[in-house]
Order: C-alpha cells, then structure tokens, then sequence
C-alpha cells in the first residue's frame, strides 16, 4: 500500500458518507431572481441536465451560448427557446472529446468581447468500455476533464478582467469511486483495469482538483468556481453503450432516479443567487456545500495533475 493510499484511509470519515446520503434526499433551494440579459454559457445543452438548464436560465430571461456536438438538436434547441422565450440562443458545435475543438471553442469564448456572467460545464458521458478520442486519449477523461480545464484555462483572463462571473462545472457524488485517487502513471488507463465506474470516477475528481487551482487563481478576482453534484436524475445518460446497458438502465437504473429539474434548479440557484457570492472552491451537491472524497481535495495531488495536465493538453 503506497502513501497516499494510507493518507486517504486515514483521512475517510464516515459522516461524510452519511451527509451525502442526507443532502442526496434534499431538494435543492430555489432561486427567484431574474437573470435577464445576462449571457450563459452552458456545454451539452441538447439533452438531459445540459437541456432543462438552457431552459431555465432562458425562462428567466438570460442569453445563451451553448456549446454542443450535434447541429441538428443544436438548432431545434435555438429554434425552441427563442420562440418560447425571447432570448438569444447562439450555439458553436464542438465535439468535446477532440483536443481541436476543444482549443477552437476555448479561443473562441476567450475572444468575446461580451461578458460571460455563468460559465456552465455540464457536457458528459458514461462509458462501460474503454473508448479512446481522435488524439489517442481515454474519452470519459477528455470529456469530463480535459474540456472544462481548457476551456477554464483559456478563459480566466478574461473573466479576470471582467471582475464578476461564476464557473460552475458539473460533477459527480460518483468522484468518490476513485477511493485511491488518481494513477497518475496511467492517466490513459492503459495498464489499470478499465472499468465506467472507475474512470467516471477518476474524470470527476480530476474535475476537482483543477478547481483546487483555479480557486486559488481566481481568488479576489469576482471570478467563482464551484463543483456541484446535479443528484441522482433521470436523463440519457450512458446512450453510447450497448443494447444491454440501455435496456438494464431504462428496467433498473432509472427506476431510482429523481427528475433532471432539481438539477435545473440547482444549477440556477448556484448562478444567480446572491448567497453565492464570493463562494468559490466548494463542491456542492444540488445547493448544499459537502466535503469531497480525501482524493479530491489532495493539494499536492492537484499540483501535480495541474502540470500534467499542461503536457498533456500541450499548453507549456
Ligand atoms: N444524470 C445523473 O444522474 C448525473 C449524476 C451526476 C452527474 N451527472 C453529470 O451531469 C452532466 C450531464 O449529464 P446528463 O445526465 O444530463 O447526460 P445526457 O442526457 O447524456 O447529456 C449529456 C450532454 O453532453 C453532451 N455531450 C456528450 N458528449 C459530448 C461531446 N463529446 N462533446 C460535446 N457534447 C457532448 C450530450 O450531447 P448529445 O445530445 O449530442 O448527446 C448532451 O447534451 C454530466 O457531466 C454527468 O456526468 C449526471
């Protein structure tokens, strides 16, 4: 057993288990304040969590920029929400599973000259096998991961600048399946056994320890990064595996499930509300601030995936 193993043993607490399970039965607190006018700018708005968000934000009178893979439900998306409620609804297509996208859309958000009030990463997938992207790299890490720091990396001097924004990626209660944390040798899963579970968990916490950095970053800038479990909801989620899969999830798995609109809320509360401001660095799960897994909020960890990950995405 290595170091950091025992530390994280050591560091387990049961009533952070017990605390999940109690906020994971909440609804989340509802925010009442209008939005309008103001630009959001959302990843994977064309389905699930990403699309019922999109709504609410709109309902409320915000622009959007969605950032999506498939122009088709990208358009029926726009089409929808300008004509229910009278905001812009722009989109950039982006497969967030390719590094060049992924750059393109990072620059390309960088250089608006319009301000982004919430930036919202909320693009994701559950893979039960291991799928590698167009650059070689494992997908669920690239998705989850590798897009948001990108993208956050690109865009934190202009939020800087802009004095007032609040980042708010969505993660996952599911970051706790990386009990050992992170192989830092085998980012790419290549000599680890592969499994969803583990890798969606290990994406996840990833998600986590960059925010370690990017708080720090940010510190006494107006800007706000915050981690947010959207609950347990029903949405289409794990559409890429096969047949089984799909139908054990829709016989089994989604029976348990809440609706995707207390994650909608969540989300909205986390964004707009004024309780939230100046609150940055937390992981909440829908709108109630919970310790992380010890992986999760490993400092030394967050360092050395920060430079790692500045290698692997080629931005030294
Ligand atoms: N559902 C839950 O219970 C739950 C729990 C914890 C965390 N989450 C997190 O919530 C987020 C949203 O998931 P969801 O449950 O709403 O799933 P979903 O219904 O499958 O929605 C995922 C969204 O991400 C988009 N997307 C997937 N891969 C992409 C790529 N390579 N490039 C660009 N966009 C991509 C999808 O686009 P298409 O429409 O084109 O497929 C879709 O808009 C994820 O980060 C997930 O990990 C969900």
């Amino acid at each position: 057993m290595n170091k950091k193993t025992l530390q994280y043993i050591r560091a387990y607490k049961w009533s952070n288990i017990f605390a999940m399970i109690r906020n994971n039965r909440r609804d989340p607190q509802i925010c009442t304040e209008r939005f309008d006018n103001k630009r959001v700018v959302i990843t994977g708005a064309t389905s699930g969590i990403g699309y019922l968000t999109a709504r609410k934000y709109a309902s409320q009178g915000a622009n959007l920029l969605c950032i999506n893979r498939n122009p088709e439900k990208s358009e029926r998306l726009r089409k929808e929400i300008e004509a229910e409620f009278s905001v812009q609804c722009d989109f950039k297509i982006a497969d967030l599973s390719k590094l060049e996208d992924i750059f393109r859309v990072s620059r390309e958000l960088s250089e608006l000259t319009a301000p982004i009030d919430v930036l919202i990463h909320n693009a994701g997938i559950y893979l039960t096998k291991r799928e590698l992207s167009a650059d070689g790299l494992e997908k669920t890490f690239v998705v989850h991961y590798l897009s948001s720091f990108i993208m956050n990396y690109f865009l934190t001097e202009k939020l800087k600048k802009q004095e007032k924004a609040r980042i708010i990626m969505v993660g996952s209660e599911g970051h706790r399946f990386a009990v050992w944390g992170l192989h830092f040798n085998d980012l790419n899963w290549e000599r680890h056994r592969y499994s969803g579970l583990k890798s969606y968990g290990a994406a996840k916490t990833a998600q986590l320890l960059s925010m370690l950095i990017f708080d720090e970053a940010f510190r006494g800038s107006g800007v706000t990064i915050n981690t947010m479990h959207p609950g347990a909801v029903k949405t289409d989620t794990g559409q890429e595996n096969g047949r089984f899969y799909q139908w054990y999830k829709r016989n089994f798995l989604d029976k348990g499930l809440r609706s995707a609109d207390i994650s909608a809320e969540a989300l909205y509360y986390l964004g707009v509300a004024g309780a939230l401001d100046g609150i940055s660095g937390k992981f909440i799960n829908l709108t109630t601030i919970e310790d992380p897994a010890p992986p999760a909020v490993d400092k030394e960890a967050a360092r050395q995936l920060w430079n790692e990950t500045l290698k692997i995405a080629g931005l030294t």
